[in-house]
């Protein structure tokens, strides 16, 4: 909510999106009937996905994901790590760092549009953030990674447009 009130075009634009794909909306405009977002009509919402990748970006509750705890000795990319260290793996700073990312530090919701190819409606574009792509690790990866992602995004994504 705060870098939507900060970025007022991104708020006009996904406020948009929700009220030309939302049928409930369109039927109930000027009547004084509740509107409501359906779950079934967030599949015609890519800017909202787009924009709930682009704060998990920026902002992942679990900066430093949860530690690991190396079992034996290890070498990682020539990093070498001895049986017993505690590992952090700092996923706010893989979502903010310019090597992987143009203009890190703007919330700009577009960069997860821009690959994707034109009449493709169903999801936001690459990269994944479900543990695939190491640029973005908001649900972490690998055998610990989050259990809830898809039960996490589900709650965002039917919270959001309706504030919106
Ligand atoms: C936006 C919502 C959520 C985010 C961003 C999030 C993020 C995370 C992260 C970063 C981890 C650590 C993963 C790792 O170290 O690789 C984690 C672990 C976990 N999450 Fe979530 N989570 C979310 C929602 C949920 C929900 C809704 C549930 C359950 C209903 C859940 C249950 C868990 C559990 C049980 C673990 C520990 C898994 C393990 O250690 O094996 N999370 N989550």
């Amino acid at each position: 909510m705060a870098d939507l009130m900060l970025n007022r075009h991104v708020m006009a634009r996904l406020q948009t999106e929700i009220r030309t794909t939302t049928p409930l909306l369109l039927a109930s405009a000027g009547k004084n009937q509740d509107m409501v977002v359906m779950e079934e009509d967030l599949s015609k919402m890519p800017y909202l996905k787009a924009v709930v990748k682009e704060t998990l970006r920026l902002h992942p509750p679990g900066p430093l994901l949860i530690p690991r705890l190396s079992t034996t000795d290890c070498d990682i990319n020539g990093c070498w790590i001895p049986a017993g260290t505690r590992i952090f793996v700092n996923a706010w700073a893989l979502g903010r760092d310019p090597a992987s990312w143009d203009r890190a530090e703007e919330f700009m919701p577009e960069r997860f549009l821009e690959q994707e190819g034109s009449g493709s409606e169903a999801a936001a574009a690459a990269p994944d953030m479900k543990g695939t792509d190491f640029a973005f690790l908001p649900f972490g990866a690998g055998r610990r990674n989050c259990p809830g992602i898809n039960f996490g995004i589900a709650t965002i994504e039917i919270m959001l447009p309706n504030l919106m």
